[in-house]
């Protein structure tokens, strides 16, 4: 059985997280998307909201499921035999940080990190970017699933 993780803040999904969510489910005959929970954080959705809104974006894709962890990663994927952390690179600009990360997981635990170029279409695309732009009433429509953008309204519609 070959497994891949998927982490990430996820607050929301976007169309870029599901892109390589649905790209690592191609390639995995089982990809862990992992809600990392940082409590220093304090986010739009709640981690239960957030795990939710994966679990109906991915509900098609067989092989995926969604968790929520609190702890270090290397830790994640050692408690669930997974070897290898998928990653979307958007731009040069990600590289620093994310190769960082990666040596890091790979020198605490050996587990490898994939890094899946982002489709150019969601190049720009983050989370804050999606809640800032919808929060001033832009269009979102064409960035995030159905799912999250109704998500997000109502979110908005009660602040
Ligand atoms: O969506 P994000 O916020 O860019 O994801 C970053 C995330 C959650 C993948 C990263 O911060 C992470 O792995 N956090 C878990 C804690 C951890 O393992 N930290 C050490 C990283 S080398």
């Amino acid at each position: 059985m070959r497994r891949a993780v998927c982490p990430g803040s996820f607050d929301p999904v976007t169309n870029g997280h599901l892109d390589i969510i649905v790209r690592a489910s191609r390639l995995y005959d089982s990809v862990h998307v992992a809600v990392m929970i940082n409590k220093a954080k304090k986010g739009l959705f709640d981690i239960d909201e957030r795990i939710a809104l994966i679990e109906q974006v991915t509900a098609e894709l067989g092989n995926v499921r969604v968790e929520a962890f609190n702890g270090l990663l290397v830790d994640f994927c050692r408690q669930r035999e997974i070897p290898a952390i998928v990653k979307g690179l958007r731009a040069v600009s990600d590289f620093d940080y994310e190769l960082q990360m990666a040596q890091m997981n790979n020198g605490l635990s050996g587990v490898e990190t994939l890094f899946v170029p982002t489709n150019p279409a969601y190049s720009f695309l983050s989370s804050s970017l999606v809640k800032e732009v919808a929060q001033w009433g832009g269009d979102i429509s064409h960035l995030v699933p159905p799912q999250v953008l109704d998500a997000l309204n109502e979110k908005l519609r009660q602040q």
